[in-house]
């Protein structure tokens, strides 16, 4: 009997997209909107990997939710817009990344044989998804990891190969790491790998299943290029993919039109003719900026107002938040609906949490890293 394939030559290739965590590197951003839904050069950070896995032949697409599961069916319903059948399975708890795998493979159509590409929804990879797919089937591979390149893997899960591209080990986060090739976070594996993760418990992919695959001599290997990558998993992270984006650094067909390249003015915001919108930022859906403040490379939510002559640099402005005339934020992270009061001066990565009211004051705070 024929198996079913899918993933035969990267076209009708199913995906499973990992969304289930807390983002907590990310708060308070991430208290009210799961870090994959983050307004990211305008539009949903998720959507950019989904515009560009679609590219490369994915039609199918598995969510793997947990933390505010709902908000991701609002966002992408049936995924009918983006040209994509989206389905979601949701985890009671949490089931770490190799549990979410597995337990969302419930819910895949494709044969044992067939490879089923694994996301990250935390991650922009402008990197060739088919040619990585297409590496997968020439290597007969169980599984196939996307490997990049970074200067220091010590943050990283390192992976070091051999000659033929066979992985020779996984070491996660070491202070001295073999090689800085690291997991990238996008994978391909046959079907059948992901049924031998056991189910109903939390298992890690990184710590257990990787290393276990590999004991038991699966065929694993390394996808290796170098291109556009960032984790967005910090504010200074988040901050640095959105403005990527909007200045064309990655590319996404999702990014809304720019104003030459420089920034994204999205539906109703108001920039004051005498005010500075650049190096990549984004103003929400009817967001201000009033009279002579700049704005360099930050991202303002909907509704967010910047009074005026203030300057904003690196920094994440939340939904309905308001920066007084006369203070001043350097990579700082303010929460939905927070005043930040004349003469406050916020930096070095501060986060105001939301709804916080900050009164006027001439005192300077920031925070170390
Ligand atoms: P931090 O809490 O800041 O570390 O962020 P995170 O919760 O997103 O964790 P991490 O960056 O390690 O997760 C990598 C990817 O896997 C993200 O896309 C998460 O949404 C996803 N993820 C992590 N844990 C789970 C889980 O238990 N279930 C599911 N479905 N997805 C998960």
């Amino acid at each position: 009997m024929l198996s079913r394939r899918c993933g035969r030559g990267g076209e009708r290739l199913e995906a499973i997209l990992l969304v289930g965590g807390q983002g907590t590197r990310l708060r308070p951003l991430t208290i009210s909107t799961p870090k994959p839904l983050l307004p990211t050069a305008g539009v949903p950070l998720l959507e950019h990997q989904l515009t560009r896995a679609r590219a490369a032949g994915v039609h199918r697409i598995v969510f793997a939710t947990s933390y505010r599961a709902e908000m991701f069916a609002d966002a992408f319903g049936d995924g009918s817009r983006l040209g994509l059948d989206i389905t979601y399975v949701t985890e009671d708890e949490p089931l770490g990344t190799a549990g979410a795998i597995r337990n969302a493979s419930a819910a895949l159509t494709c044969g044992p044989d067939a490879g089923v590409l694994v996301l990250n929804g935390d991650i922009l990879s402008g990197h060739d998804i088919a040619a990585q797919v297409a590496a997968h089937e020439k290597a007969e591979a169980d599984i196939t990891l996307h490997l990049t390149l970074v200067d220091d893997a010590r943050r990283y899960g390192s992976v070091p190969t051999d000659e033929a591209g066979r992985v020779i080990a996984f070491v996660e986060k070491s202070a001295n790491p073999p090689t800085n090739q690291i997991n990238a976070g996008c994978y391909v594996f046959r079907r059948s790998a992901i049924d031998q993760i056991p189910s109903d418990r939390v298992v890690s992919a990184e710590y257990e299943t990787f290393p276990e695959l590999l004991a038991a001599k699966a065929t694993i290997v390394g996808y290796v290029e170098a291109a556009y990558w960032l984790d967005v998993g910090t504010p200074a992270a988040f901050v640095q993919g959105s403005c990527d984006l909007v200045r064309g650094r990655m590319s996404s067909p999702a990014v809304p039109p720019t104003v030459d390249g420089r920034a994204v003015l999205l539906a109703g915001a108001e920039v004051a003719s005498d005010a500075i919108v650049s190096d990549g930022a984004t103003v929400g859906v009817g967001a201000r900026v009033e009279a002579g403040a700049t704005i360099e490379s930050s991202v303002l939510f909907d509704e967010a107002v910047v009074e005026a002559g203030v300057r904003v640099s690196r920094s994440v402005i939340g939904k309905r938040a308001r920066v007084c005339a006369g203070a001043m934020l350097d990579d700082a992270v303010i929460g939905d609906d927070a005043v930040v009061g004349p003469g406050n001066e916020l930096r070095g990565g501060l986060r105001l949490w939301p709804g916080v009211e900050l009164p006027a004051t001439a005192v300077r705070f920031s925070a170390d890293r």
